[in-house]
């Protein structure tokens, strides 16, 4: 709707993890070359944990995007609590027949499926997103399935992508053969400062402008209550633009930042601050400052309104 208003060629903050928007910060740059990593190591299995709307799944679109020809990929992301047959589930990733198969003939042909692409060269890979809704007996089935070898390799690389409770789930004494064969790991935390204003500028080049439309102190607003976390940072930045586009104004302020952000706060929709590494990152570049202005300008407001309306 304000495409054209700023002269974007394409819509820059939208909620999808569309890979050509990847930012490669640190940490996702990390978090990719463990998964990269894992998957040229050819052995045991690799998790990712990572914040809600930290770039997660954003990350795997970009792996199948870049997977090597060798490599026959299976990706699962249902994996809601509902998520039964886990044979099912894995054919179905795969392109393998599975209606009205049961378990038995569904893992052999699995079986089966793996010694032919092991024959023609190809690895087989299991991405497994959403990982954190599996419980821990389908965690050990996965575990089961990828542990089959042929000669002395693995036919099965297993990836787990997946919410910080993944990681409360593996630390379960039950599932210690699991957490042994994990060969790589890495915990995605949300991005620095120094990120968050990289990431919302590659976002609005991306989607074809080159003057980025949001001032320093608007970001260090956006930045103080999303503690850095991308999908708050591309919700608040389109509400910016939206608002702006309102205006007819094409810089976002800091005043515009704080308008939107009482708003919000008012409607209980964010917590300011939530991370201490965040406040702390803050603290030091004095985006804190700004923020506890902003809470100061907006408590003076509302006093100056309840005066008003008590004087009425
Ligand atoms: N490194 C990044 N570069 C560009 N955009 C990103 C990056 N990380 C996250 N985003 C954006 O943030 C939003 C959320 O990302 P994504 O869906 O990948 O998060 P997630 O970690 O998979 O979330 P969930 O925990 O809900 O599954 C998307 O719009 C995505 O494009
Ligand atoms: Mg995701």
């Amino acid at each position: 709707m304000y495409e054209s208003f700023f002269g974007f060629t394409e819509p820059p903050f939208t909620l999808n993890p569309d890979p050509g928007f990847l930012f490669l910060g640190r940490n996702h740059s990390k978090a990719l070359s463990i998964l990269e990593f894992g998957l040229a190591s050819e052995s045991g299995i690799t998790v990712i944990t990572g914040a809600i709307g930290s770039g997660k799944t954003t990350l795997v679109r970009h792996l199948l995007n870049t997977m090597p020809e060798n490599r026959t990929v299976g990706l699962i992301t249902n994996t809601h609590k509902s998520f039964g047959e886990l044979m099912h589930w894995i054919s179905m990733a795969f392109g393998l027949e599975h209606e009205g198969r049961d378990k038995v003939s569904l893992y052999n042909q699995f079986l089966q499926f793996m010694i032919d692409e092991y024959a023609k060269g190809n690895r087989v890979v299991l991405i497994v997103d959403e990982a954190q809704n599996l419980d821990a007996d389908t965690i050990e089935e996965l575990r089961v399935i990828s542990n089959i070898n042929a000669d002395k390799d693995l036919l099965l690389q297993l990836v787990l992508v997946g919410q910080p409770e993944l990681k409360e789930t593996l630390k379960r004494p039950d599932l210690v053969q699991f957490v042994q064969r994990i060969s790589a790991y890495y915990h995605l935390k949300p991005l620095k400062l120094d990120e968050a204003r990289k990431y919302i500028k590659h976002r609005v080049t991306v989607a074809g402008v080159p003057r980025n439309p949001f001032r320093d102190e608007a970001v260090d607003l956006i930045y103080a209550s999303s503690a850095g976390v991308p999908r708050i940072i591309n919700t608040l930045c389109h509400l910016a633009l939206t608002y702006c586009f309102g205006e007819g104004r094409k810089t976002v302020t800091v005043d515009i930042m704080s308008e939107i952000l009482a708003d919000r706060e008012e409607h209980g929709l964010f917590g300011i601050g939530s991370d201490p590494n965040a406040e702390a990152d803050l603290e030091k570049t004095g985006a804190m400052e700004v923020l506890r202005q902003h809470h100061m300008d907006r408590s003076k407001e509302k006093r100056l309104k309840e005066n008003e309306f008590a004087g009425e």
